[in-house]
């Protein structure tokens, strides 16, 4: 199943269920001065949650463009290492204002993923939070889950919240076992971590509202807000080790590799020395490319322009870190634009926005890029210079971190991904 179908098979499944599709919101929050970017499904659902507003409808299905950069969701630095981290992704998700609960949720979930998606039930694996007796239940009477394969965990994993404040609830999430060797399925394989088992769809039980200090009060109805990661679930059904092989993100990997003539080879996501091993550098930097230039096509044409701070500076980051990630595939010219170009033509056709502002995508970004190509190398020989210089282990100071913040325009961030490479960080203190 292409991205593009799994898209409309999510909503109309939803849609046979009585829920109304609803379109993703802008990537830039209406009327959410707590949120920088929309980071969930449920952020434009958030005063139906609340009880404030009413809509025609009390079940709704999306899919939303979600960016997590900044705030309690930010998956930034995880981006090109990890198999299935991301700054913008697409959540598909189906929500219940005060309609159905925990029954219902499971059991639209369970036929989805076993008779839609017809995802093997003995690969299939439950969490649920470690208070929620009745999830757990529900789990074993209505979807026949077996009690070994349902795992409690503690707040951390299984109480979701959307920032400091708001709509949350326990959760329960399913996972699928991605290895190759079912049989050796268990929970303490499951516990261990090991990249095995991919979480896939989160379904929150949103009962409270979190105020500043920490209270929790009772929504006026208990709700459902789910999650499912629609990249995560492609990588599922087209049998793929990693999002990034999926047809989602493939397309700007295959790009870089014509344009730079280096392969992508894609199999190692155990982190490992990226100045000792160049291939695996590109690699990563192929996967930053992929992922930076969805974020930054979907940004401008949600309407953020590069700039130095707020949202524009999210921007101008990702632009930034992206043009610096291209040194390393060799490029010595702008190249995002042109990524941005295939993601405009991947995904123009569920995105309108993206279609229509094809040609300020275009102008900006290579704008930004141009911008920066005047300092970038200049800085990137300053920092290795600079390197050089230090004790083994030495965190870069400050000061030089600020030099090429302040002359060299290279965000903090920037500098510090730069640094991976040597195995460095900077002294952050002396920065402040
Ligand atoms: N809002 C929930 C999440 O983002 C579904 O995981």
């Amino acid at each position: 199943m292409q991205g593009t179908e799994l898209r409309s098979a999510y909503l109309e499944f939803f849609r046979s269920k009585g829920h109304q599709v609803v379109s993703s919101s802008p990537l830039v929050p209406q009327n959410d001065p707590t949120l920088l970017f929309s980071n969930a499904g449920m952020n434009q659902f958030k005063d139906l949650f609340l009880g404030a507003e009413k809509r025609s409808y009390s079940r709704a299905t999306t899919c939303q463009k979600c960016l997590r950069i900044s705030g309690k969701h930010n998956d930034l630095e995880n981006v090109g290492v990890t198999a299935r981290h991301h700054t913008f992704f697409e959540m598909l998700g189906n929500f219940s204002f005060g309609d159905y609960f925990k029954a219902d949720a499971i059991t639209f979930a369970w036929e989805l993923v076993t008779t839609v998606f017809k995802l093997p039930e003995d690969r299939l694996w439950v969490t649920v939070y470690e208070k929620d007796d009745e999830a757990e239940e529900l789990w074993v009477k209505l979807a026949g889950v077996k009690r070994e394969r349902i795992i409690r965990l503690g707040e951390a994993d299984n109480f979701w919240a959307m920032g400091d404040t708001g709509p949350c609830g326990p959760c329960s999430e399913i996972h699928y076992y991605i290895g190759n060797e079912p049989h050796t399925q268990s929970k303490e394989g499951f516990l261990r971590d090991d990249g095995s088992y991919l979480e896939f769809w989160n379904l929150v039980f949103m009962q409270y509202d979190r105020s500043p200090d920490g209270t929790l009060t009772p929504l006026p109805k208990p709700s459902v807000d789910t999650g499912m990661g629609l990249e995560r679930m492609a990588s599922i059904l087209q049998g793929k080790k990693a999002n990034y092989d999926s047809d989602l993100l493939r397309p700007v990997i295959s790009l870089c590799e014509e344009l730079s003539g280096f392969r992508y080879d894609g199999g190692s996501y155990v982190p490992r020395d990226l100045r000792a091993d160049p291939a695996y550098a590109r690699d990563v930097a192929m996967r930053v490319a992929a992922d930076h230039s969805r974020a930054t096509a979907f940004l401008v044409a949600d309407g953020v322009r590069p700039g130095s701070d707020g949202r524009g500076y999210v921007l101008r980051r990702l632009i930034r870190r992206a043009a610096r990630h291209g040194r390393v595939l060799g490029f010595t010219e702008p190249f995002l634009y042109e990524a941005c170009d295939t993601v405009i033509r991947e995904m123009g056709g569920h995105y309108g926005e993206l279609t229509a502002a094809r040609e300020t995508i275009e102008k900006v970004v290579l704008a930004e890029e141009r911008k920066f190509q005047e300092t970038l190398d200049s800085g990137l020989a300053l920092l290795s210079r600079e390197v050089e210089k230090l004790a083994p282990s030495a965190p870069l100071p400050g000061a030089v971190a600020f030099l090429l913040h302040d002359t060299y325009g290279f965000p903090l961030d920037l500098t510090e991904d730069a640094l991976k490479g040597y195995g460095r960080a900077v002294d952050h203190e002396g920065f402040r």
